[in-house]
């Protein structure tokens, strides 16, 4: 068991600027499990491990600590941002704010409009995982399964997008009007998730699972940033 921990989180460490995006969702799940079931994460061995802090482990946990500090850093006042639906509706500002950049520039601009879009691509890669493996799932539990799947399917649109930007490239005399559909897109999106689905649901929430899910979506976030 413990060789098994010791070995996850090390590699996680190593690997995470690569495939930091393909390990999060098993990460944070994992790390869910560990957490509902005894309120530890890797680092607490359990009754049966016996004394077996060794030089190596010792040095995933620094590893480890390193890691966090630095993910804390990036991930800024977020965590202190409010209620999941504040949070969510703040990073839909953010992403219009960067739609809205992208719509003041020229074809000569091309770095910038490549700096943009990965910028967006992060943002809302980064959202639409909170979204995903959180609220979603927490909607279809509530019997809110329509919205969730609508929602979802959306998400499948705005990948679409930004899969088309990427494909025509920034110096094509259609990026602008590209850039304009997607916003409106999104921008429909956000209305339909702040308006309508993400108000009734916390209405059928009480404190201690809006509590919840806010916390399930500030890790996800946190392992996403
Ligand atoms: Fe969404
Ligand atoms: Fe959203």
């Amino acid at each position: 068991m413990e060789e098994f921990m010791a070995t996850r989180t090390g590699s996680r460490t190593s690997n995470r600027t690569t495939s930091a995006r393909s390990g999060s969702s098993k990460e944070s799940s994992s790390n869910e499990r560990n957490r509902s079931s005894d309120n530890r994460s890797a680092f607490s061995f359990g009754d049966s491990a016996g004394p077996l802090l060794g030089a190596a482990l010792a040095g995933v946990a620094i590893g480890f600590a390193a890691n966090f500090g630095r993910k804390a850093i990036m991930q800024g006042m977020e965590a202190a941002a409010g209620d999941w639906d504040e949070i969510l509706a703040t990073e839909h500002d953010v992403a219009l704010a960067i739609f809205d950049k992208m719509l003041t520039t020229d074809e000569t601009q091309s770095f910038k409009r490549k700096m943009l879009l990965m910028k967006l691509t992060h943002a809302l890669d980064k959202h639409a995982h909170q979204e995903e493996m959180v609220v979603y799932p927490a909607l279809r539990e509530a019997n809110e399964a329509v919205s969730a799947d609508q929602l979802e399917g959306e998400h499948g649109y705005i990948k679409t997008y930004i899969y088309e930007l990427n494909e025509m490239g920034p110096e094509s005399g259609k990026w602008l009007e590209k850039v304009r559909e997607f916003r409106a897109l999104v921008a429909r999106h956000a209305h339909m998730e702040e308006e309508e689905v993400f108000p009734t649901f916390k209405n059928a929430l009480d404190d201690e699972q809006n509590a919840r899910v806010t916390s399930l979506v500030n890790r996800d976030g946190f392992w996403m940033a």
